[in-house]
């Protein structure tokens, strides 16, 4: 088994919204890994890193990528972090991994002041986030096949481009 899309892409890249949108049309599954870091720690991603510290969570979140990749045969997203980890950067080689992108400034709009993303909820969510993308790019297109470009379009266009790359 091995998932029919991967997305990854930084915190409101639309990788929720466009990873249900795609399951309901493709008629499978879909999948998130935060949500199955979630449901084995019993606890939230926010409690994980505030009690136990971002590298638990990471890798916490390099197995559950890991598990899915080998279970899930829909649609899966990874947490926006997911590609900091090599291992997992490896394994997703050979899969259909779709780049969802999104600017700065929209990155930042529909983040807002989430205190569920533990990583944005600092004093300066626009600095961290510029931080965050320059860091993160190179590996999320070292991974991805297909890059999809979410700023100023509709869910519905967004999923028309990741199954036309596909
Ligand atoms: C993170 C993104 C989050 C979640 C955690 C860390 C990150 O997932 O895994 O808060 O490092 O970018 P989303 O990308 O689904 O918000």
């Amino acid at each position: 088994m091995s998932p029919v899309v991967v997305l990854v892409g930084p915190p409101g890249s639309g990788k929720t919204t466009i990873g249900e949108l795609l399951a309901e049309r493709l008629g499978v599954a879909f999948r998130d890994t935060d949500a199955d870091v979630e449901a084995t720690a019993g606890r939230s991603v926010s409690e994980i890193f505030t009690e136990d510290g971002e590298p638990v969570f990471r890798a916490m979140e390099e197995r559950a990528v890991a598990a899915a990749l080998a279970e899930h045969d829909g649609v899966l997203a990874l947490g926006g972090g997911a590609v900091l980890s090599a291992e997992t950067r490896r394994r997703l080689a050979g899969h259909p991994v779709v780049f969802l992108n999104v600017g700065l400034a929209e990155g930042v709009r529909r983040t807002g002041l989430s205190t569920a993303r533990p990583l944005l909820a600092g004093v300066n969510p626009r600095a961290t986030f510029r931080t965050l993308l320059e860091a993160r790019l190179p590996l999320y297109r070292e991974v991805a096949s297909v890059e999809v470009t979410t700023d100023e379009r509709s869910p519905d266009e967004v999923a028309d481009s990741v199954l036309a790359g596909l």
